[in-house]
């Protein structure tokens, strides 16, 4: 008895300590453990379930995947009705509905206005009993939904139990489910290399996502949720304010968008407009305008709604991200690794904010599932930075002059023979560097920031240079005079020489950044690093075989192909030659303690350094050795504190983990350079 006793309270606390970092990770989004330690509660708590199987619980975060597939979704009755919001396109269609608030209510003062993101998903409700989740649907038209909850438990950033104990016993949440526009890309490309269905957009990913009848698959789909409301706010009765209610529904573990604002007036909501259209391309996911709530409960009920709307809300829309225009034309473009790309020429659209007149048909396979044409009507999509693509084709508007894509035979740019690789989706042009639009690729990767980071040597002058027949290999860079680079594109004698001392300069690099610059496929950033850091020495590199490639971190079977096969290449070590020939050198790095001092050890780095950049400071303490994480746990070794350090120094401290200030960082890291 007392056993059990011990093993239910030990069970209760691992789904505690879970529940916690899922808080502060999907609430709070500060996580406080790396991934592995929580995969590792997690399948302690497993074990000890599988083990006691009388005391799994169904809000244990290991029952989130529990139900089988099923037929179809119930239909369910919304207790309360689950409103849409009236559009605002302009300024005038603001003030006329301020007008309309204040007409309304017979006041000429300026109102305070909840301002949120407007989440583009899909709207569900949540409702908690005695904070147990109990019940997901989706908004259906309104009135009834489905049940959807045995999907809706399977997205991590929904709890399953809220936190605290001031929550009603009934509790019913309004968010938006929505996939983050990293997950969505990662998924849609993987899709389109295996040629399997790709998503329009991630909005309808996020739909789709919800209607698997395999909640395994829901799980399988990175999905995420903003809560904006609760159904009633009678629920809870203490409350006068829509913001505040919101800072309450996160304290229960639910996520709120952290860009939630209160603002005076609609001076203050256009303000806020403006703000969040500047920061639409860099966030994490889409939104497809702001919305603004009368922030006051009060007034809210006193304007009630109108049909199926609330007067005291309205929703300000950005200009769409899809626009249709006609494709005129379609060329291939070839990339650094010979790949060809089709592009479409567009009639120009104005999309998101810009004009767009080119835009990705990603690949052949992709042009027949979708079945575009030339002179076809399509759905040009420009979604946050990325490159726009055509996303479909309206059909029922297809002219009768339609012409076929057909992908070339020989590359457009240096005329080689164009082959489809087995197994993957891209043509390809078998012109290795003697085609001038792969060497063009290949330089500019040779040339960036993280590869030999020549200042100046910026890709149009590149393109130049190839075309001036000056560049053919990366070490014809080195070979490059004053008098040679004087007066391309209008170069200055002052400018060439600049470029001349940069290029002089780039020959002191770091192995990781050579082997970067290198430019194998699928070799980035911080595979280089780890194969600079394991191998030292780049002959050691060239005599890796596939097997010991594979246990470097970060290199899977592919990338180790790609690796072995880059230096079986006769031209490739012929290059390397010629380069380090022309002096390019770095400090050599043995596994020596000298080098290793910090091997073993766990770094974490906050708050702001004055005599370098985190990431300088990181490419330092990795050369030495030493990992450097993210988040403080118990295994960190020394956390850095630079300036306005926060929550992590706090932790440290409270964990016992030593902490370093930047004076001691650079005593340590200068007594070993
Ligand atoms: S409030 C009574 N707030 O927009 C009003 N909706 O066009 C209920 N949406 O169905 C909605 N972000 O799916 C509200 N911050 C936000 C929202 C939001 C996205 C969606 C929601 C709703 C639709 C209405």
């Amino acid at each position: 008895m007392n056993d059990n006793h011990n093993i239910e309270k030990q069970l209760a606390d691992l789904r505690d300590e879970l529940n916690q970092h899922n808080y502060k990770y999907y609430v709070l989004d500060e996580p406080t453990i790396p991934d592995a330690d929580y995969d590792r509660l997690f399948q302690q708590l497993k074990q000890l379930e599988i083990q006691h199987p009388q005391l799994i619980t169904s809000d244990s975060p290991t029952q989130r995947v529990g139900a089988k597939p099923h037929g179809g979704f119930e239909e369910v009755m919304h207790t309360y009705p689950m409103l849409s919001l009236d559009n605002a396109f302009s300024e005038e269609d603001l003030q006329a509905f301020s007008k309309r608030i204040n007409d309304r209510l017979k006041t000429a003062e300026q109102l305070t206005f909840c301002c949120e993101p407007k989440m583009d998903g899909l709207a569900v409700s949540l409702i908690y009993e005695k904070g147990k989740l109990v019940r997901g649907a989706t908004r259906g038209d309104g009135v009834t939904g489905e049940d959807i909850t045995s999907n809706l438990r399977t997205i991590n950033a929904i709890p399953l139990t809220l936190i605290g104990d001031d929550y009603p016993d009934i509790l019913e949440v309004r968010g938006e489910v929505y996939m983050p526009l990293a997950g969505f890309n990662a998924f849609n490309e993987q899709a389109r290399n295996q040629g399997e269905k790709v998503f329009v957009n991630p909005r309808n990913a996020a739909a789709g996502s919800l209607r698997q009848l395999d909640p395994k698959l829901t799980a399988a789909r990175p999905l995420a949720i903003y809560c904006y409301g609760v159904a009633d706010s009678k629920q809870l009765p203490d409350m006068d304010s829509h913001y505040h209610i919101l800072q309450k529904v996160k304290s229960w573990g639910l996520p709120v968008n952290p860009l939630i604002e209160l603002k005076k007036g609609i001076q203050g909501c256009v303000e806020y407009y403006a703000k969040l259209m500047e920061a639409r391309d860099s966030l994490a996911y889409e939104i497809d305008g702001v919305v603004y709530k009368v922030d006051n409960l009060a007034l809210q009920e006193q304007l009630g709604y109108v049909s199926r709307a609330p007067r005291f809300a309205i929703a300000h829309k950005f200009p769409a991200q899809e626009k249709t225009t006609i494709l005129e034309d379609v060329e291939f473009q070839v990339g650094r690794t010979g790949a060809l790309t089709p592009v479409a020429r567009l009639k120009p659209v104005f999309v998101g904010g810009v004009t767009v007149s080119n835009a990705t048909l990603h690949n052949m396979d992709e042009i027949a599932r979708k079945d575009i044409r030339i002179h076809d009507h399509v759905i040009v999509r420009r979604a946050g930075d990325v490159i726009p693509e055509v996303a479909s084709v309206i059909l029922d508007k297809r002219p009768l002059n339609v012409i076929a894509i057909i992908a070339p035979a020989q590359c457009p740019v240096c005329g080689s023979d164009v082959i489809k690789p087995e197994g993957e989706a891209a043509l390809k042009c078998m012109g290795g560097l003697y085609c001038s639009a792969q060497r063009k690729e290949a330089l500019k990767h040779f040339a960036s920031r993280k590869g030999m980071n020549i200042d100046g040597l910026g890709d149009r002058l590149i393109e130049m240079m190839v075309n001036l027949d000056l560049l053919h290999t990366p070490a014809d860079i080195y070979k490059l005079t004053l008098d040679k680079v004087a007066g391309i594109d209008r170069m200055g004698l002052k400018s060439a020489q600049n470029l001349i001392d940069a290029i002089d300069k780039s020959r002191k690099t770091t192995c990781a950044k050579f082997i970067y610059a290198l430019g194998i496929r699928e070799v980035g950033e911080v595979t280089a690093k780890n194969l600079a850091r394991h191998y030292h020495e780049l002959s050691n590199l060239h005599k890796a075989t596939l097997d010991e490639l594979q246990k470097i971190s970060d290199v899977g079977p592919i990338v180790a192909a790609n690796i072995y096969s880059f230096f079986q290449q006769e031209h490739n070590n012929e290059v390397i030659s010629a380069l380090l020939a022309e002096g390019i050198h770095w400090p050599t790095t043995k596994n020596t303690n000298s080098t290793n001092t910090f091997a073993g050890k766990t770094f974490v780095l906050t708050g702001t350094l004055s005599q370098m950049t985190r990431d300088e400071a990181k490419d330092a303490l990795e050369n030495l050795g030493a990992k450097v994480s993210g988040s403080v746990s118990k295994k960190t070794d020394y956390l850095v504190a630079g300036e306005s350090a926060g929550s992590k120094l706090t932790k440290a401290q409270a964990l016992g983990v030593a902490v370093l200030d930047e004076s001691q960082l650079l005593v340590l890291l200068g007594a070993e350079s």
